[in-house]
């Protein structure tokens, strides 16, 4: 939201168009008829707002909180960065919600049909707030990349996803984050829809050897932009999502 607490427009020239018939479902998504504008009610601009008291001990922690007989398998890695708007200045208070598959590339998820394992300790769910500074950090490990029904060989880089809610409903923003020297990230048929490398290199989390933890975790920084020219790219801001 801008400063007079109007809502900025989307950039319809950073987003990938919505008919991408590569990525299949996009095309029955599409829209087929001219968009409407709606204007955002009251409730939707002005609540709710999330603290810090709402959140578990182990809810920045997947390496932990569905833990049952010892630790997940996979490689243990922490996940950092800052919630930055346009002017680079911290964004204190947004809850992030982040997901992913295990090392395997196997979701905890009904729907689920990749044939690699469960871990019986990984859940792949966690949430966490930024503090005032506008920095997050969690605890992970390393999700693996599978293969979806999309083309006949069409498999997703390792990847985790993110939901970042502001202090609205109409303030929720989802995105991906990949990791820094996967090849898959280049094969990616959901990856190729966005047509502007730029704002692919910005969903790319680089692996940072300066924040490892000893014996235990390597690092990955990954900063969230909500707006301008460094904006993150957001699915849900995508035409017909
Ligand atoms: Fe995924």
């Amino acid at each position: 939201m801008s400063e007079d607490g109007t809502y900025y427009q989307r950039d319809r020239s950073w987003h990938p168009p919505a008919y991408t018939p590569q990525y299949k479902t996009s095309v029955l998504r599409a829209p087929q008829y001219p968009l409407l504008s709606l204007e955002n009610t009251i409730s939707e601009m002005t609540g709710p707002v999330f603290g810090h008291d709402k959140l578990g001990p182990l809810d920045n922690d997947l390496i932990r909180n569905y833990a049952k007989t010892g630790d997940p398998i996979g490689q243990r890695i922490i996940v950092y960065g800052r919630v930055l708007d346009e002017n680079a200045r911290p964004v204190p208070g947004a809850l992030l919600e982040f997901w992913q598959a295990n090392a395997g590339g196997r979701y905890r998820h009904r729907k689920e049909s990749y044939l690699a394992a469960l871990d019986p300790n990984f859940g792949g769910c966690g949430r966490t707030i930024t503090d005032q500074e506008g920095h997050y950090r969690f605890r992970t490990i390393k999700p693996g990349a599978y293969p979806w029904p999309n083309g006949v060989n069409d498999w997703r880089p390792a990847h985790i996803h993110f939901s970042v809610f502001g202090h609205a409903f109409a303030q929720r923003l989802i995105t991906q984050m990949y990791f820094e020297g996967d090849p898959m990230i280049w094969q990616c048929p959901i990856v190729s829809t966005i047509p502007d490398k730029e704002a692919i290199r910005q969903l790319i989390a680089a692996l940072d050897r300066n924040n490892t933890i000893h014996m235990d975790a390597l690092a990955y920084k990954f900063d969230i932009v909500l707006r301008g020219r460094r904006s993150t790219l957001f699915e849900n801001r995508m035409e017909g999502n």
